[in-house]
């Protein structure tokens, strides 16, 4: 009820305004009395994963929180783990505006934010004033000036910040909106930058004594090929889990529509199918020994149920959640 009346308000202004005013009252008003507006218990469904004890399988997807200020807020709607970046080293502005666009004909979204964030110190602040005890994902990537050839110096630059604060840390190299990042995806890049991060990984749990799984985070724009390929690498390399998947640049679903030929990465309904079929090639050529995260295009109880059906150990929600409040949290869990 309360997000039917917030969302017809949200969704009459610009989509970056309304995003940035939900942000600031979520924040603002986490710990008041205000936040009743929000807060719902939601079935208990724990779930082990990683070796880490989450309250139910449903999660926040990267992208929505880059800077941590609003954890407490979406624990408090009833999601399972809540995943916020993508941070970098240094904070950047992001791409021009505007650079979120709303394709409410089939519930979706084109975006170009390009990792705008407040730099990776700023977020470890945020992250160690929250009250949240929960499941917190801290997602990095590297800045856009920063080349390729040394964008695993920011990864790990980012890992050593946030190590300790994380539960586990997702390497997102596969955000359409930074130049170049997607090519981290194949061949001796992928395996070059995955042998650095799991050596700084281990070197990091022996020095803080602490288990923190790495995922990384792939596109769903990968052909048979390439699938192949990225989860050779995932195993070989030892990668704790894969997250799939990120936003798509396909169009041909949204053809015809306003904004369709935006350029960015597309979420929501219209990347459901191919997100799915991602997982479920994980699985097989996995054999099942990859632990997966699935996300893209969940925003009712088939949909859920469809990745776990795929092979998903966990889901992650982003696009569908704008569309349908944190009701959308508690339909998955009541449906389980
Ligand atoms: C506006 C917007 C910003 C996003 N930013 C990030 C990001 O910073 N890092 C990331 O890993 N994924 C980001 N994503 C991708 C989502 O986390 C998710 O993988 C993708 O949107 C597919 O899920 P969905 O269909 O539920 O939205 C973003 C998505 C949107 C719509």
């Amino acid at each position: 009820m309360f997000y039917d009346l917030a969302r017809r308000f949200m969704f009459t202004r610009d989509a970056e305004w309304a995003h940035e005013f939900a942000l600031n009252n979520l924040r603002r008003f986490a710990h008041t009395p205000l936040s009743a507006a929000w807060s719902q218990s939601v079935p208990n469904k724990p779930v082990n994963f990683l070796g880490l004890e989450f309250k139910n399988p449903v999660g926040l997807a990267a992208g929505l929180d880059k800077n941590a200020e609003c954890i407490d807020a979406f624990s408090q709607m009833g999601f399972g783990f809540v995943e916020v970046g993508t941070v970098t080293p240094r904070p950047q502005a992001g791409n021009d505006k505007p650079r979120i666009f709303r394709l409410p004909e089939s519930n979706a979204i084109i975006n170009r934010m390009g990792f705008n964030n407040k730099g990776v110190d700023n977020l470890v602040n945020n992250v160690k004033a929250a009250k949240y005890d929960g499941i917190l994902g801290i997602n990095i990537g590297k800045n856009k000036d920063t080349p390729n050839e040394q964008g695993k110096d920011d990864y790990i630059h980012c890992m050593r910040k946030v190590f300790e604060h994380a539960s586990y840390i997702t390497v997102n190299i596969s955000s359409p909106n930074t130049p170049g990042l997607r090519d981290l995806q194949y061949g001796e890049a992928l395996d070059d930058l995955l042998q650095s991060l799991k050596n700084e990984q281990l070197d990091l749990v022996a020095k803080h004594n602490k288990q923190v799984p790495m995922l990384v985070k792939i596109a769903p724009d990968l052909d048979e090929v390439q699938i192949g390929q990225v989860s050779e690498s995932l195993i070989n390399n030892k990668i704790d889990g894969v997250i799939a998947t990120n936003t798509t640049l396909e169009r041909a679903m949204v053809q015809g529509q306003q904004y369709a030929n935006e350029a960015g990465g597309l979420s929501g309904q219209p990347v459901r199918q191919r997100s799915t079929h991602v997982v479920s090639e994980l699985k097989r050529l996995t054999e099942g020994k990859l632990p997966i995260i699935g996300v893209g295009g969940i925003d009712d109880a088939d949909s859920a149920k469809e990745k776990f059906a795929a092979g998903a150990d966990l889901v992650q929600v982003y696009t569908g959640f704008i569309y349908k409040g944190p009701e959308l949290v508690k339909t998955i869990l009541n449906s389980l």
